[in-house]
């Protein structure tokens, strides 16, 4: 469009020298015109909003090795990252299939990956559970060469305060990565018990303070709409608690709170369970699996299942230990720093 038939568009004002909220990174949120200012914000030790930074690049191409003509599963597309560094692998002849829930990112991400030149014969983006990955058998012929799964939320989804997963923003107390279906974690809080609230806390994040915050928020239940009415609300219950509890203390607690709710809402440990029972079905004889974990609930998860795999002899290998993010990346990338990853190639 010329210059002067643009609508002039004012930037978003904002106090002092750096933006804080999301909506007013507008340089940030446009990575192709402002690429200076993503390098600086990366350079600071943080991820610029509308970004998701992948994690284990390397260690997740060493355990995969993909090669030319084979073909794969992203199972969380999230930025594309790690889709992308296996397109590039893995092209001319190969196939990837890249799925995620997110009705708001994928698009975005897909179109992303097009303009990079990864076309439909190289890349198929899929807007799906990976609970249901059974269904992609008939198109994957007689199985895949490799497998991905990076679980948890991505950067773009923490950071959206409208996506409500964040304490440290104000926002709708969503929490769902696909907001076309199921209950807000508003609306959850709304409809179940102190007890199923201590119980979701403390098997979901080993919150120690379970039972009393359970009680807090259900007692204020009807008032809780927005993150800062439930940050407010875990405030309150630790101050009855104690008088000296340290900040540290507190955004623990805020992050455990959060972390379990967004486990309930989305049936997280469910959609885990069904995706390891289901993953040996999808692999080639010799496939390779990489699962990234971010707490322990996922990662004995994926333990239990590798090591009843090996014992029942559908893998032939699997990782003794968790490979853990290099210093260097824990420091650059802080958003790394709980990652384990696990592999297992199939029998
Ligand atoms: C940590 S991010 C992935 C980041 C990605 N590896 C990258 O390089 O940008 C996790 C992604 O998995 C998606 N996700 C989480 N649970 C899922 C599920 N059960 N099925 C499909 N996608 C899921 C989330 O919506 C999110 O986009």
């Amino acid at each position: 469009m010329p210059e002067e038939s643009s609508p002039h568009h004012r930037r978003p004002r904002y106090r002092g020298t750096h933006p804080r909220h999301f909506a007013e990174k507008y340089k940030e949120l446009d990575p192709l015109r402002y690429n200076e200012e993503i390098q600086k914000v990366m350079g600071r030790g943080h991820t610029p909003a509308g970004m998701h930074r992948p994690i284990c690049v390397n260690e997740i191409l060493e355990i995969l090795h993909p090669m030319p003509g084979e073909r794969g599963i992203d199972a969380t597309l999230g930025f594309g990252g790690h889709s992308s560094e296996l397109l590039k692998r893995i092209a001319p002849n190969g196939h990837l299939w890249s799925l995620d829930v997110d009705p708001l990112e994928l698009p975005r991400t897909e179109a992303r990956l097009r303009n990079l030149g990864f076309d439909q014969s190289l890349l198929t983006v899929r807007r799906m559970n990976f609970a249901g990955i059974g269904k992609l058998q008939p198109e994957l012929g007689d199985g895949c060469d490799f497998f991905l799964a990076d679980l948890g939320i991505s950067s773009m989804q923490l950071d959206n305060p409208e996506r409500g997963f964040t304490f440290k923003q104000r926002g709708p107390l969503d929490l769902r990565l696909n907001p076309e279906r199921g209950q807000s974690a508003a609306a959850l809080l709304k409809s179940i018990t102190a007890k199923t609230l201590a119980k979701i806390l403390t098997e979901h994040s080993d919150e120690p303070n379970a039972e009393q915050l359970a009680q807090a928020i259900f007692t204020h239940r009807e008032k809780i709409n927005t993150t800062t009415d439930l940050s407010e609300v875990i405030q309150g219950a630790l101050n009855d608690i104690s008088q000296h509890i340290p900040e540290q203390e507190i955004t623990k607690t805020m992050q455990r709170t959060f972390q379990a709710l967004r486990i309930a809402v989305n049936d997280e440990f469910s959609a885990l369970d069904q995706l390891l029972r289901n993953l040996p079905t999808v692999m080639k004889p010799g496939g390779r699996v990489a699962i990234l974990t971010f707490h322990s609930g996922e990662d004995n998860r994926v333990i239990r299942a590798f090591e009843a795999g090996k014992a029942n002899g559908i893998y032939e290998a699997i990782s003794e230990e968790a490979i853990r993010p290099s210093v260097q990346e824990r420091y650059d990338n802080p958003r790394s720093k709980c990652a384990r990853l696990r592999w297992a190639i199939k029998k």
